[in-house]
C-alpha cells in the first residue's frame, strides 16, 4: 500500500498533535452544555475517534452515512444511506466530517439537521481544502488546510481503499489509474 503514495502531506504525529488543540478548543466552547456529535461516515470515522478521545465532555455519539463523491471528483449530489435522524430539541449538535471540498455535503445535512430543534449546530473537520466552494459553508473548527489534491488516509479514501493509512497523503498517478481500471 505504501508503495500507492506519492507524497504525505500530514504526518500521524503531526495530526494527533493538532488533535490536542481542537480537543482543547471543543470543550471550552461546549463546557456545560448538552451536545450530540454527528459523525459523517465514513471518511470521519478514524478522525472523530482520535478527537472525542481527547474531549473530557459527555457527548452524546452518532452517525450518518453520506456519498458524494465519486473516484476523485465530487458529484454534487448528497445521497443519504439513512435517514432516520434524531431530534435534537435542545441539545447543541456538532457535525464532524473528514473534509471541506465543495461544500455539497455538509451544506445537505445542515439542511436536513435544522429542522430538528437544535440549540446550534456548528461543524468540524479535520482538512479544508484551499477551493472556490460551490456552496457557501465555512466550518467552525477546522484542522489544517491543505492544497486542492486529492488526498487519501486517515480515513480518507480513494475508490473506498487506504482509509486505513495512519497518515494523509497523495497517491502516485499510477495507483490512481490502477484505481479507474479496476473500478
Ligand atoms: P464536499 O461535499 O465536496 O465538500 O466533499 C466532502 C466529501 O467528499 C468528504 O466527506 C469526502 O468523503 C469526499 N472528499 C472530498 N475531497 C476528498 C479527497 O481529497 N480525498 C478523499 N475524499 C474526498
Ligand atoms: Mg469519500
Amino acid at each position: 500500500m505504501l508503495e500507492d503514495i506519492r507524497k504525505i502531506l500530514l504526518h500521524e504525529s503531526t495530526i494527533l498533535s493538532r488533535l490536542d488543540e481542537m480537543a482543547h478548543e471543543i470543550a471550552d466552547a461546549y463546557r456545560g452544555k448538552d451536545v450530540t456529535v454527528i459523525s459523517v461516515l465514513n471518511g470521519s470515522f478514524i478522525f472523530v475517534a482520535d478527537l472525542l478521545r481527547r474531549v473530557p465532555l459527555p457527548l452524546q455519539v452518532d452517525c450518518l452515512s453520506v456519498s458524494s463523491y465519486h473516484g476523485t471528483k465530487t458529484t454534487g449530489t448528497v445521497t443519504f444511506r439513512q435517514t432516520d435522524l434524531a431530534s435534537f430539541q435542545d441539545r447543541h449538535v456538532l457535525l464532524i466530517d473528514d473534509i471541506l471540498d465543495s461544500g455539497h455535503t455538509l451544506h445537505a445535512i445542515g439542511e436536513r439537521l435544522s429542522e430538528r430543534g437544535a440549540l446550534s449546530i456548528r461543524t468540524c473537520v479535520l482538512l479544508r481544502k484551499q477551493v472556490t466552494r460551490e456552496r457557501e459553508i465555512s466550518a467552525d473548527y477546522v484542522g489544517f488546510d491543505i492544497p486542492n489534491e486529492f488526498v487519501v488516509g486517515y480515513g480518507l479514501d480513494y475508490m473506498e481503499k487506504y482509509r486505513n493509512l495512519p497518515f494523509v497523503g497523495v497517491l502516485t498517478d499510477d495507483a490512481i489509474a490502477r484505481g479507474r481500471v479496476e473500478a
